[in-house]
């Protein structure tokens, strides 16, 4: 039964249920997927992976707070009972604590969604912890950080050393004192995100990161089998194979176009 009980998630009821059973977050970019997969995920993260399955950019750098916003709000309209969470994204949180409020507000104010993401450890703990101040939960993100791509030189798998898998752990305490209320592990090994997972009393939700996260989440696009352009990463599993079908279809219709047997009566007005 993978159907979920007609109740709407809020934060509260995703902090509670670490330890009791496993969280489902995938991510959703419109309304029409959102209502598709909002009574089997118990969170619908409208991610800044947009900039790459959506806008068919290679990174997420070039991602806007005016995009992010377009997209939260459809999603939102989707979802009646996953709890809706959009990223800040690039540029929108760097540069300075008050920056990040406003945009954390305006994504809030202007969508509906009940908490957003953001990347990072250090440099980010100042924003994550002005943002929950505010009033706004914030979701964590370590491990692979897209928004870092040029300094991580590319989507690599992170904290693979003694040193970084140290540092990863000190950070993930920092992000869960500094506020955060959940944490987003992305490609690092399976034994550490267990570490951290166990060492945290915020749950945490695992890409690439083994089965020993508290929750897991996909890019509902590399999920359904829908990318083209890029190879995705290994921790991708295909549940289904959409690409294939919409090439089918639309072969099958241009020949059904082309040599007039569509439309047949039965699609015309007679
Ligand atoms: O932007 C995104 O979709 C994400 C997920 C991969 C966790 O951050």
């Amino acid at each position: 039964m993978s159907e979920l009980p007609n109740s709407t998630m809020t934060v509260p009821i995703i902090q509670s249920m670490k330890n009791q059973r496993k969280l489902v977050m995938l991510t959703a970019y419109d309304h029409t997927m959102a209502k598709l997969l909002d009574q089997h995920a118990d969170i619908l993260l409208v991610g800044d992976t947009l900039g790459c399955v959506v806008q068919g950019d290679q990174t997420t750098l070039g991602v806007t707070l005016e995009q992010m916003c377009y997209h939260a709000a459809m999603v939102k309209r989707g979802a009646q009972n996953a709890l809706v969470v959009a990223d800040l994204p690039f540029g929108s949180y760097q540069s300075s604590a008050s920056d990040a409020i406003q945009a954390a507000i305006r994504l809030i104010k202007e969508t509906g969604v009940s908490a957003v993401k953001l990347e990072g450890g250090g440099g980010s703990l100042a924003a994550i912890e002005q943002i929950s101040r505010a009033g706004i939960p914030v979701m964590g993100h370590l491990g692979l950080t897209p928004q870092s791509y040029h300094s991580m030189g590319g989507n690599k798998v992170q904290g693979k050393t003694q040193s970084a898998a140290q540092k990863l752990l000190e950070e993930a305490k920092a992000v869960e004192a500094a506020g955060a209320f959940s944490l987003v592990l992305e490609a690092i090994p399976a034994d550490l995100a267990k570490i951290i997972t166990q060492a945290l009393s915020i749950p945490t939700i695992g890409i690439g990161a083994g089965s020993d996260c508290d929750g897991q989440v996909l890019v509902i696009n590399d999920m359904i089998g829908l990318n083209q352009n890029q190879a995705p990463m290994r921790f991708n599993k295909e549940y289904c194979a959409v690409r294939k079908m919409i090439t089918k279809a639309a072969q099958q219709y241009a020949s059904e176009v082309r040599d007039g047997s569509f439309p047949c009566p039965q699609y015309s007005y007679l």
